[in-house]
């Protein structure tokens, strides 16, 4: 094994540069990459000229390092999948007959590395944690990089727990005791207001996906540290744990998409989390493949010219790993 270690912000992420797919089959270095994950704030990326050829069945393998890889059938986005893997396709190529065979969303290019920060004004970039409408949101993802753009698309990754670390400790005592009301049908209606054609829930699916309430203080199950958590599209409101939205409140976040003023107790804290102390800006080589923790980090998208140029990722979604558990109690 010859590759070298490079920490990307302080101690915040960690890349292994010169992976080879030898490597990441090996149990010791699996092993290895496992602890500095946690150690280095639930991002961690390998690179490596071997890496461009990576299988589907090698990045499943590698992916459930982390974590169990969710194999659920996502029917709607069957046809952007790897067949046989669960694989997502995100990107914009096409096959012959012009059919996208990825699943892609426009999103602003990055002007300058002001960009990266939170802009409370145009609300870009679009900082969150992957699904915490979910009953048990996904714990992380793993990202490979298929083709890349020469410019662009880079992947922008907050450290929500140096973040919550560096706070005064007035700010944390009143996050603490807070939690996060995430709702389906609030994150579906709210992209339904700019983007008419996306579909809403019926009322019958709303009432099968209730609101989930996350803490907007999560206490990260393997490390023990505490981060920022729960700021998502579907975020609607924010309450003190087991306080109760009224039916009024809930009709407005879910049936107008219209966020209640409190979710700005956390949306304020963006700009600060986001600032340069406390964030990697990914830039993508093919072969890469990456894997953050949804439990101490935020991420955000960024566009490329997709006239110009074509991008591939494979994306796998990583559920709660029993050997986490393990960690805990070893
Ligand atoms: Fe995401």
């Amino acid at each position: 094994m010859k590759y070298t270690t490079k920490t990307l912000n302080g101690n915040f992420g960690i890349l292994l540069d010169g992976v080879t797919r030898c490597d990441l089959e090996n149990r010791e270095f699996q092993t290895h990459a496992y602890d500095l994950w946690t150690n280095h704030g639930g991002l961690l990326a390998v690179r490596g000229d071997d890496l461009a050829d990576l299988r589907p069945e090698e990045l499943v393998a590698w992916s459930s390092v982390f974590g169990d890889v969710e194999n659920t059938k996502m029917a709607a986005r069957e046809s952007k999948m790897i067949p046989g893997f669960p694989i997502l396709r995100i990107g914009n190529i096409k096959d012959g007959a012009g059919n996208r065979l990825a699943q892609f969303a426009k999103v602003p290019q990055l002007q300058s590395d002001d960009d990266v920060r939170y802009n409370p004004e145009t609300r870009r970039p679009v900082w969150h944690t992957d699904s915490t409408f979910r009953r048990n949101p996904p714990i992380g993802s793993v990202f490979h990089c298929k083709l890349a753009p020469p410019e662009g698309a880079e992947t922008l990754f907050a450290d929500t727990r140096g973040a919550f670390a560096g706070l005064d400790e007035a700010t944390k005592s009143t996050l603490e005791p807070l939690e996060a009301v995430c709702s389906l049908a609030h994150h579906d209606k709210k992209i339904n207001r700019y983007s008419p054609d996306y579909p809403v829930l019926s009322p019958e699916q709303r009432a099968a996906n209730p609101p989930n309430r996350v803490p907007v203080v999560l206490t990260h199950p393997v490390s023990g540290e505490l981060a920022l958590y729960g700021l998502n599209s579907s975020t609607c409101a924010v309450l003190a744990k087991g306080q109760a939205l009224s039916d009024e409140q809930m009709d407005i976040c879910d049936l107008e998409g219209i966020e209640d003023k409190s979710v700005l107790i956390i949306r304020d804290l963006l700009p600060y989390v986001t600032g340069p102390e406390f964030t990697v800006k990914w830039r993508w080589k093919v072969g890469d493949v990456v894997a953050w923790d949804n439990r101490c980090t935020i991420h955000a998208a960024t566009g490329f010219d997709d006239q110009q140029y074509s991008r591939e990722m494979w994306r796998l979604t990583l559920l709660n790993k029993a050997r986490a558990v393990d960690h805990v109690l070893s």
